[in-house]
């Protein structure tokens, strides 16, 4: 099974949290497979994650990679280094890194290469702003995104989309579950017209998922998981999402 239920830790977290998080989150998920569930915690937390004898089997990646392997880059750190420290995947061109590091489309095509190289897990982050919404553009948006980042990679394997609006990340807002199916629809079409020999895993929706909205959400057919920022920082938040998500899928 893809990665499906993705947790975003963003700047938050510690030893003592991670810990804590994934006592909380064990005793209360009642699934089975675990190996779909992930966590994106702050890099220095990568290890820690991996190696802790209380994670049964949840996958740890990161929230970013650098567009090199190596070199004069102070303060990055690199795909190899992630599957070094037992990564799964990493987390790409999120709209955080698009905006506050002025990450651009030219850049995520690298990462997405660099880490299919290294066997991690590309999460491919696409989504419109408020404005672009506003003018009716999402859609235009959407497959310029994808289509100007992909043209450029030659080695993506194993990707998975991630649609998050950036107008409803850590909002409170969502569009409606409609229209992230139909929304989740066009972009499969058009990674399937444009990038045929592209093995898209999955397609996950993020931006203010939640428990009370997460039912609606998941009940979406073309919705294949989520990407969680706000609601993932607690582990009993986020095993209660994930039993949701089960239930919902029959799985
Ligand atoms: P949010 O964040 O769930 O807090 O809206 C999602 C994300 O940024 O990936």
């Amino acid at each position: 099974m893809p990665l499906t239920l993705l947790a975003n830790w963003k700047l938050n977290g510690s030893k003592s949290f991670s810990q804590a998080w994934l006592k909380d989150f064990f005793v209360n998920y009642t699934g089975i497979e675990i190996s779909s569930i992930g966590i994106a915690p702050p890099s220095i937390l990568i290890d820690e994650l991996v190696q802790n004898p209380e994670n049964l089997g949840i996958a740890i990646g990161s929230q970013n990679i650098d567009q090199f392997l190596l070199g004069a880059r102070t303060g990055e750190i690199s795909a190899s280094m992630v599957k070094d420290a037992g990564g799964a995947f990493s987390i790409i061109g999120h709209s955080e890194r698009r905006i506050l590091f002025q990450e651009t489309n030219g850049d995520i095509s690298l990462k997405l290469d660099l880490a299919s190289e290294c066997k991690l897990t590309p999460i491919f982050c696409i989504g419109e702003s408020n404005d672009e919404k506003q003018q009716n553009k999402t859609k235009d948006v959407l497959k310029n995104q994808i289509i100007e980042v992909l043209s450029h990679c030659s080695k993506v394997q194993g990707l998975i989309i991630a649609y998050e609006p950036v107008w409803a990340i850590g909002s409170g807002d969502t569009p409606e579950p409609k229209e992230i199916n139909s929304i989740h629809e066009m972009i499969k079409d058009i990674v399937q017209s444009h990038f045929s020999k592209l093995d898209l895993q999955a397609v996950l929706y993020g931006g203010s998922v939640n428990i009370e909205n997460s039912t609606s959400i998941f009940k979406e057919k073309e919705v294949d998981g989520a990407l969680v920022g706000g609601c993932s920082l607690k582990g009993k938040d986020f095993a209660i999402l994930a039993n949701i998500f089960n239930k919902t899928k029959g799985l």
